[in-house]
């Protein structure tokens, strides 16, 4: 039951990502710099860590490696773990470009992977919830 409430409330963090991709669409539209790149490089530290914690809590709850629904919900970690990952490579190459055309581009990217990232996560949060339905 503890493990539950973990799991549920380290789950939160998954959202602190969600203002960014809409951040960095409006910046790239506006041809504006990121004004906190390194505050974003946290935010995604923060996520990754939820996404750990969320797959060992998940797991305690639920050991059961026969069932479908744990593959699915490995899956969609591994999924969401992909989205972070290449987030994060577009963020460092954003701050190592000098270039400000070079620089909107790696922004516009990491839009697109971010709004990925929402819809791969508001997924799993509908999975989770449904659990008992599946
Ligand atoms: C990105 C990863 C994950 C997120 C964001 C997440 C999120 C959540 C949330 C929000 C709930 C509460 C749903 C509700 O009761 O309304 C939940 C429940 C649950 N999750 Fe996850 N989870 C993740 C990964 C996993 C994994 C990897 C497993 C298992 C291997 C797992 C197993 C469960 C189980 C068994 C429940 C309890 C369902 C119930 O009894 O109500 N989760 N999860």
């Amino acid at each position: 039951m503890l493990l539950l409430i973990a799991h549920q409330l380290i789950s939160i963090l998954f959202l602190i990502l969600f203002p960014l991709p809409i951040i960095a669409f409006v910046k790239s539209r506006t041809k504006q710099q990121l004004p906190t790149p390194k505050l974003w490089k946290i935010l995604v530290m923060l996520a990754n860590l939820a996404l750990f914690v969320s797959l060992i809590t998940g797991f305690i709850i639920f050991p059961d490696y026969t069932s479908l629904r744990v593959w699915i919900s490995v899956i969609l970690v591994l999924v969401i773990g992909a989205f972070l990952g290449i987030f994060s490579k577009r963020l460092k190459l954003y701050q190592l470009e000098k270039d400000i055309e070079a620089q909107q581009k790696h922004l516009r990217k990491i839009s697109t992977i971010g709004f990925g990232y929402i819809i791969i996560t508001i997924g799993t949060f509908w999975f989770m919830s449904n659990w008992h339905n599946f």
